[in-house]
């Protein structure tokens, strides 16, 4: 599904340079729902900016679906739109819209007809358990609610990849659970495979596989579940 090999990432501010990946290679297989651990500052997001197609300027190279991805904004942009979901840990909804039209909008973007979105959406908000509230605004919903509302956002177009960024940071543990449990079920319904950088061992011990960084450097990877996630 995604796959990247020698990833080396160099930020530059004036004079100063922080490498945060120093040479990362791993190999995703599709519906696979993959934990990257590792301590703050070890370039877990730096990672996920890249492979989520949002940040172009870093060596190596990165295959999505079999196709080596052109380091240009046209590509990403296009490419990010088709196949690409993101979570954030502070949800990211746009503040002016309603739950039901922060859903919409990635259809919008895809040009898919009124009617089928209409149908798609109101479909994923009933999945995420949300359709009541679809008419609110974000600051009118729980961040657990809110967080539904941006899972249902993320795969409301079936994205072969879901990018989510310490998705359950925010929530307390019951809500945290909830919101595993629907991006697990939901992503296996869809086959859609999700990156999930995160400190949570809730979220660790529910995933297929854990990359772990520490300094920029991939130092192991552990498969199947029930691991802890330390650091
Ligand atoms: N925009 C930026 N400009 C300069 N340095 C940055 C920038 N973003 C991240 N860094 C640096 O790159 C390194 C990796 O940061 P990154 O945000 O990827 O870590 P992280 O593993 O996501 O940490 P956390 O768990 O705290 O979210 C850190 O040393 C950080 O200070
Ligand atoms: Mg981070």
């Amino acid at each position: 599904m995604i796959w990247f090999e020698g990833i080396c990432k160099t930020y530059k501010q004036g004079d100063n340079e922080t490498c945060a990946l120093s040479g990362v290679s791993a190999n995703i297989e599709t519906g696979d729902t993959v934990a990257l651990c590792g301590p703050s500052g070890s370039g877990k997001s730096t990672l996920l900016n890249i492979c989520g197609l949002l940040d172009n300027d870093y060596h190596g190279e990165l295959y999505l679906d079999g196709q080596r991805v052109a380091q240009d904004t046209m590509t990403t942009t296009l490419l990010r739109r088709e196949k690409l979901g993101f979570i954030f840990q502070n949800y990211n909804l746009i503040p002016v819209m309603t739950a039901y039209e922060n859903v919409e909008y990635p259809l919008l973007l895809n040009n898919v007809s009124s009617k089928e979105r209409s149908r798609m959406t109101r479909h994923i908000l009933d999945a995420v358990g949300i359709a009541d509230q679809a008419h609110k605004r974000p600051n009118q919903l729980s961040g657990g609610q809110q967080q539904r509302v941006a899972i249902a956002r993320a795969l409301v177009k079936y994205p072969r990849l879901v990018i989510a960024d310490e998705p359950t940071a925010n929530l307390d543990t019951q809500t945290a659970n909830l919101v595993i449990d629907l991006m697990r079920s939901l992503g296996k319904e869809m086959q859609t495979t999700f990156l999930v950088a995160t400190h949570d061992d809730r979220m660790t011990s529910h995933c297929d596989r854990i990359i772990r960084l520490q300094d920029g450097l991939l130092i192991d990877e552990i498969n199947g579940g029930f691991q802890q996630c330390a650091g």
